[in-house]
């Protein structure tokens, strides 16, 4: 049964993006099917807690994740800031304070961490983070500071790689 929820998950997901051009961004019905069908069924996950305070500390060492891992599509802010393509993935890279990403919990988005969003732009992790550094980045998203407060990575302003590319 659950099988055949994740195949009709799986289909109805491909119809979305075949029927949406990959050059036009997806309308609001197909991001909200698919929104809802990667909130209940595609997303994986246990009801597990971060074990990691919210500390300062913590929040710091996830920024520096980031800075590293994710930066390079999310913008050091994880809002895209300076990332010339951004809009143009399909679908686009959302920004990591709205609503669709924020209302996952905690062990949801360290599944999409580690295993990525297929079959988007979205890679998987798992492998190269381990527990500590995904729950870290995890206590990051949850504090992301104002848009455009970190300035553009250095690597798309000329100035450079600051981290892995
Ligand atoms: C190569 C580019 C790229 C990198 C690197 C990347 N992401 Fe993403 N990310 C994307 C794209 C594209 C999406 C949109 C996927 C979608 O909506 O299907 C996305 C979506 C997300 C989402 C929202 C998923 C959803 O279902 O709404 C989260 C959370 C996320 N990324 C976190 C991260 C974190 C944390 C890292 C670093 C460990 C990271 N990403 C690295 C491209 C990237």
């Amino acid at each position: 049964m659950k099988v055949r929820i994740q195949l009709t998950a799986v289909l109805l997901l491909t119809c979305c993006i075949l029927a949406g051009c990959a050059s036009k961004p997806p309308g609001s019905l197909e991001t909200r099917v698919i929104t809802a069908v990667k909130h209940r069924v595609t997303i994986g996950g246990k009801k597990e807690r971060n074990p990691l305070p919210a500390s300062p500390e913590t929040v710091a060492a996830g920024k520096r994740n980031f800075a590293y891992y994710c930066y390079s599509c999310h913008g050091l802010d994880g809002q895209n800031t300076g990332v010339p393509f951004a809009d143009r993935m399909s679908p686009p890279v959302p920004p990591l304070t709205s609503p669709q990403v924020q209302s996952y919990s905690d062990s949801q988005l360290k599944w999409i961490i580690e295993n990525g969003v297929s079959p988007s732009g979205m890679p998987a992790s798992a492998g190269i983070l381990n527990d500590e550094e995904v729950w870290q980045i995890i206590q990051y998203v949850r504090h992301l500071p104002p848009k455009g407060s970190l300035g553009e990575p250095a690597a798309y302003s000329g100035q450079g790689s600051a981290g892995q590319l």
